[in-house]
């Protein structure tokens, strides 16, 4: 298995797909190496494309205070990735090609960190890593265990930004969340 280090060189080269052709940066992820909670969104914007980091525009912002909610921080006790590493052009969905061609870095960061806990902010986050049958606005909140990981998917913080009517539900699932870490997590909470 490679390191931390080698991924993210090789990873910061990477042409897989045709997204290397506009992007500024590479967003590889943020965070703590060893957390045993892993956060994947969906793939950079226009801010995280020229900081080089994920979830940094106003999305990010309410991200970080739903996560201070229940004690968590991407300076502390989580990982923060995405399921594409390049800005889509005009903030576009990834496009299936671009997903695959990037998987084996996501792939490889999960090895690294062996998460108890994956949290998919999104709906492709969790189409991508929970099933293809997914629906966010029926299916947030659950539990699903994959390849001995629990998963659970939030709606979206920039989707809770259009549609506040969305956060009381997006409360309740990260109670749920706060209480799965207290009874698996070692060293988080
Ligand atoms: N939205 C995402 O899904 N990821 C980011 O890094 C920023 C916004």
């Amino acid at each position: 298995m490679s390191s931390w280090e080698d991924l993210e060189a090789l990873c910061s080269e990477c042409v897989k797909c045709d997204l290397h052709k506009t992007r500024n940066n590479v967003v590889f992820g943020v965070g703590n190496r060893n957390a045993e909670v892993l956060f994947i969104g969906e793939g950079p914007g226009e801010k995280e494309d020229l900081k080089g980091e994920p979830f940094v525009g106003r999305a990010g912002a309410f991200l970080d205070d739903m996560l201070k909610i229940i004690g968590l921080s991407r300076k502390t006790n989580i990982y923060i990735a995405n399921i594409v590493k390049c800005r889509p052009p005009n903030n576009r969905d990834p496009h299936n090609t671009e997903r695959e061609a990037c998987f084996d870095w996501l792939r490889a960061q999960i090895k690294l960190i062996s998460p108890k806990i994956i949290v998919c902010l999104g709906r492709i986050a969790a189409f991508e890593l929970i099933s293809g049958e997914f629906k966010i606005t029926s299916d947030h909140g659950k539990w699903y265990d994959i390849d001995g990981i629990k998963h659970m998917a939030l709606f979206h913080p920039a989707a809770l930004l259009r549609d506040p009517s969305k956060r009381p539900e997006t409360f309740v699932d990260l109670k749920e969340l706060e209480r799965t870490i207290k009874s698996i997590c070692e060293n988080t909470l």
